[in-house]
């Protein structure tokens, strides 16, 4: 197996249509369905980066900014930031687009962590990532500071079991 992958390998883009079972009486998506999707693209882009299967470690903070409305499209961007020995941090930018209009929306954008697992759940090493847009570039370098974060978000959970 290669050690290192492009960021562009993992690269992933959905569309959504927001039908109205997913939204509620004001016609808006309800947040639990945009999690769902932000969940399912980073496991798509994970196992794209890794060739293996994945589980969900952690789901960063989400702010909401903007809603999307029943008829808009929801369109969902992810890739491969950064990696560790096991997992992926996975970015999801999440839009809102009124096809009607034109008018496009940030609703969310979130960092995921993913682990790869073999057939019993347990960790198992996953290719480096290079990157090479200025973006890309951005999150590969500031990745460690979001992995401490973390770490120090779980030491402190864990304090209060
Ligand atoms: C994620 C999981 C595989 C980690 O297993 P573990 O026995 O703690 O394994 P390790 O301590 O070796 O950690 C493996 C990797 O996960 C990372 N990790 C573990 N918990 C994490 C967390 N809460 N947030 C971010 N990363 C985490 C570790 O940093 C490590 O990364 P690295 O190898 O790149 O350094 C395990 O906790 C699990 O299966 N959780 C349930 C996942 C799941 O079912 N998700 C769906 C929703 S319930």
């Amino acid at each position: 197996m290669e050690s290192a992958y492009p960021v562009e390998r993992s690269k992933t883009t959905q569309t959504r249509l927001v039908l109205p079972p997913d939204t509620n009486h004001l016609q808006t998506i309800f947040g639990g369905k945009v999690l769902a999707y932000i969940d399912e693209i980073a496991a798509l882009t994970a196992m794209k980066h890794s060739k293996s299967a994945v589980v969900t470690a952690s789901i960063d903070s989400v702010d909401f900014v903007s809603s999307a409305t029943v008829g808009d499209a929801l369109v969902l961007e992810a890739f491969v930031t950064s990696t560790g020995r096991t997992s992926m941090e996975v970015y999801v930018k999440v839009h809102s687009n009124n096809l009607l209009t034109g008018e496009e929306k940030l609703t969310t954008e979130s960092f995921l962590t993913m682990v790869a697992v073999d057939e019993y759940g347990r960790p198992i090493p996953v290719p480096k990532v290079i990157p090479h847009s200025e973006e890309e570039k951005r999150l590969f370098d500031t990745a460690p500071a979001r992995k401490a974060n973390r770490k120090d978000r779980a030491m402190i959970g864990k304090e209060k079991l």
